[in-house]
């Protein structure tokens, strides 16, 4: 069947992270050359529910190599001011605005980047508009179901492990511990991999149990040999005393956050040795993409603009592993991914004597 779409509406939503121009680069040259006019929709949904939203035609000469090495976002991201509108709306109401927007601006197929919070308000567009749609997850989190790796995630882990290495320099020469608080919302991903990249002697996530007492003789057992020690902790992993830590923005905002600052004291005031804290924020978010995000955003885009061109519609694209897969958008839409107890990272963090809480692997060690 012959390809239909003339127009396609390119959304980068919610948070960025490393990959995302690299990936509009490839939707804009891979349209480019089926002549398909790719239009750039800034700041996702809530950009498309403004009165005049802002539509950018991105030609192939926008669309250059040194694209690829800029993080952020060219078509921004989530901005407070802009979403602000969105909360005095229903449902029904976000949807008939986007659908009239998209009618206004001839959009005749959409692709959205997004995580588990934009890919929710998008499913819910989806109800009431015939306009096919095709998802690429992105996430630092990792925590988007059905592909083993979102977009941006590999590059924050090699952020955050660039970091750890660091940290584990400057912990060594002074003979302290340093705990590394990061991001990843409620999952673990990024303080597992980064944690097991770089060598931390524990990592906390928040999806694994731990004993407060094993914890800390382990980080003694540690420091006893080596003279220092680096912790990985979530930034929702559980305190000791099993809240989460969350702190206020500036804006009024509630996070996760100040889990670093408070596992530091914790561990000062149980082993006495001298401890500090460090906390990676947006800096795993930054900058370009490592090799591994390069190909999958020009894996994911060039797939995405072919899902449409073939009539697939509301589906999302995917990294099995191996190959891009497209799957049903509608099988994803409002869960979370999160780290399992036989997650072989967590294993082979285990066998490499990384303290993880009570693993399956730490108590089958322990039969
Ligand atoms: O979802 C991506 C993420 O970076 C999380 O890891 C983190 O908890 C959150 O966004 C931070 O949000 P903000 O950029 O609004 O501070």
């Amino acid at each position: 069947m012959k390809s239909t779409i003339k127009r396609i509406g390119l959304i980068t939503s919610g948070g960025d992270c490393p990959g995302l121009n690299a990936l509009i680069r490839t939707v804009v040259q891979s349209a480019a050359q089926k002549n398909i006019d790719v239009i750039g929709l800034p700041h996702g949904i809530p950009g498309l529910i403004q009165d005049h939203p802002q539509a950018l035609a991105l030609d192939a000469s926008y669309a250059s190599a040194q694209m690829i090495q800029r993080g952020g976002s060219r078509l921004g991201g989530f901005i407070r001011k802009i979403y602000a509108p969105l909360d005095a709306l229903t449902e029904q109401e976000i949807a008939e605005r986007v659908v009239s927007s998209l009618k206004v601006l001839g959009i005749d197929g959409l692709i959205a980047t997004g995580g588990d919070g934009s890919f929710a308000i998008i499913s819910g567009i989806l109800q009431h508009t015939d306009v096919p749609f095709v998802g690429i997850p992105k996430t630092i989190d990792n925590d988007v179901p059905g592909t083993v790796y979102a977009l941006g995630f590999q590059s924050a882990v090699s952020n955050a492990a660039d970091a750890l290495m660091k940290v584990a320099d400057t912990a060594e020469t002074h003979q302290r511990i340093i705990v590394v608080e990061t991001m990843g919302r409620e999952a673990g991903f990024l303080p597992l991999h980064a944690g097991l990249a770089a060598g931390a002697d524990a990592i906390l996530l928040p999806e694994i149990p731990y004993d407060a007492n094993d914890f800390i003789t382990h980080i003694r057992t540690i420091y006893a040999a080596q003279k220092y020690a680096v912790v990985v902790v979530s930034e929702s992993a559980k305190l000791p005393a099993g809240e989460v830590s969350s702190i206020n923005t500036p804006d009024g905002q509630a996070r996760f956050g100040g889990s670093g600052e408070k596992f530091a004291h914790y561990i000062h005031a149980c082993t006495g040795i001298n401890t500090r804290h460090c906390v990676l924020g947006h800096i795993q978010r930054g900058g370009a993409p490592n090799a591994f995000d390069s190909v999958l955003a020009a894996s994911f885009g060039t797939q995405a603009v072919k899902s449409l061109c073939v009539h697939q519609k509301n589906v999302f694209v995917s990294w099995n592993g191996y190959s891009v897969d497209v799957k049903d958008f509608t099988s994803i839409t409002g869960q979370i991914k999160r780290v399992l107890p036989t997650t072989l990272e967590l294993r082979a963090a285990n066998s490499l004597g990384i303290y993880c809480g009570t693993t399956i692997e730490s108590t089958a060690q322990e039969r």
